[in-house]
């Protein structure tokens, strides 16, 4: 499988070249006039740690939770004072986890201090754990600026939950706060691809979170990260495709709008995406930043967080210094995410025809019914989106995975080449 991973990555991104991470002393991080700058802050902290789950987390802790936000608190500063007093526009604010609503009270103060840097034109989004909303949480929120919310339900049935080592929710309390506080997007998400998953226990899950508050779903594939304690039978690929394959037909004559490969909006209206943005920067352990040429990511741990800052350093452990051709791989993979790739945005991007860089690929693609053209955008189509998925699944674990795991045993690491 090796083999077969770097000879595709050498294709795509006409290089020999790996993807090679450096330790970043870090210097500059040269950000301003970013056009269409998102901007994600990490909160790591959980009440208790779900088996499945890879994402960089840690018990609460108050003392601990003290410490981090004075931290992050120190980074924005540190990150806004390059801006020498000029504001810079930002698109979006996501807020990830971890559960970051656990700091609720916190979360109107990182804002705050974020909008003396940074002007944020298109909402505010926060994940939130079911056990989070709670009228109080949701009210503090929205007051703080709040626009958007995600909760995790990852399924509404007992068995489900058991699986996945959560205690079945008192969702009736859930449905009752997001009847009380409204926001521009309720999205829930769901895991796809569980032990004996059907089309009508995953229908069943999203037509009870469109009858209760949800305008959004998402549904992700599982991934089994090597180093998640998953214990249940993972579903087989030929059964994923055609649960694949009738949801998404489900939800086309439900008449819900697919605006990602794993999301669905009720109506077209409301959206949740902080993964397809063309640029961001990142604040929090293990949160990663993204410009035209360049990509970091900072330390897993949170104590050597806190300590860098506390130090008056930057928290970031490696740097990613981009080819042309891989920043284009890059690029192509997360614009795909949303279904759909603008051939006049990659030209503003990258000053290149799309079809002057990847010609045959789209050739193929089209022949293989991957994708078709419509006007000035190439469209995912429902067969691309699975082998879409397919890579992702592919690729997530083969780099995204290793990256995890070697940051998550090293605060900051000397170097890291993937190829
Ligand atoms: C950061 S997590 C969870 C946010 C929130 N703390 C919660 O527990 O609901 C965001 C989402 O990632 C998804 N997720 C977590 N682990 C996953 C895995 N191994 N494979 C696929 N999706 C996963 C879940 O649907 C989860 O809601
Ligand atoms: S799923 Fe949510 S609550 Fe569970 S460990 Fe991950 S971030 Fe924490």
């Amino acid at each position: 499988m090796g083999f077969f991973t770097s000879a595709f990555r050498i294709w795509l991104t006409r290089t020999w070249k790996p993807f090679e991470f450096t330790k970043s002393a870090d210097t500059a991080f040269l950000y301003q006039n970013t056009e269409k700058l998102g901007l994600y802050v990490h909160i790591p902290f959980c009440r208790t740690l779900c088996n499945f789950c890879p994402y960089c987390k840690t018990v609460f802790e108050q003392e601990s939770v003290n410490q981090y936000v004075e931290a992050l608190l120190r980074e924005i500063d540190m990150t806004g004072r390059m801006l020498n007093g000029e504001k810079q526009s930002c698109t979006s604010l996501y807020f990830g986890g971890g559960s970051p609503a656990l700091l609720a009270g916190d979360i109107g103060k990182i804002i705050d201090r974020l909008r003396r840097f940074f002007i944020i034109s298109d909402g505010i989004g926060i994940e939130l754990h079911p056990n989070d909303v709670t009228e109080k949480n949701l009210f503090t929120l929205k007051q703080a600026g709040v626009t958007k919310i995600s909760i995790g339900i990852q399924s509404f049935q007992k068995p489900y939950l058991e699986m996945l080592g959560r205690k079945p929710d008192d969702f009736h309390s859930l449905f009752s706060a997001l009847a009380k506080i409204s926001f521009e997007t309720v999205s829930m998400d769901f895991i796809f691809a569980l032990p004996n998953q059907s089309l009508e226990t995953l229908t069943a899950d999203i037509e009870t979170a469109f009858s209760n508050g949800a305008n959004h779903i998402a549904v992700y594939p599982f991934i089994d990260f090597t180093f998640t304690g998953r214990k249940f039978m993972k579903m087989r690929e030929r059964e994923k495709k055609r649960l694949l394959y009738q949801f998404v037909n489900y939800c086309h004559t439900k008449g819900y709008v697919r605006d990602s490969i794993w999301t669905f909006s009720k109506t077209g209206m409301s959206q949740y995406s902080s993964m397809t943005r063309e640029n961001f920067l990142g604040f929090g352990c293990s949160a990663t930043s993204l410009l035209k040429d360049r990509f970091r990511i900072n330390t897993f741990d949170v104590q050597s967080y806190i300590d860098r800052l506390n130090s008056g350093q930057f928290p970031a452990a490696l740097t990613l210094q981009f080819t042309h051709r891989q920043r284009m791989v890059y690029y192509l993979f997360w614009t795909a995410y949303s279904m759909r790739v603008n051939r006049s945005d990659f030209y503003r991007f990258f000053s290149e025809h799309l079809e002057t860089c990847y010609g045959w690929e789209l050739l193929l693609a089209r022949f293989f019914g991957f994708i078709r053209k419509e006007k000035d955008d190439y469209v995912i189509t429902t067969r691309g989106s699975y082998y879409y998925h397919y890579f992702e699944h592919f690729y997530t674990l083969a780099y995204i995975d290793r990256m995890w795991n070697i940051m998550r045993n090293e605060a900051f690491p000397e170097n890291l080449i993937i190829r």
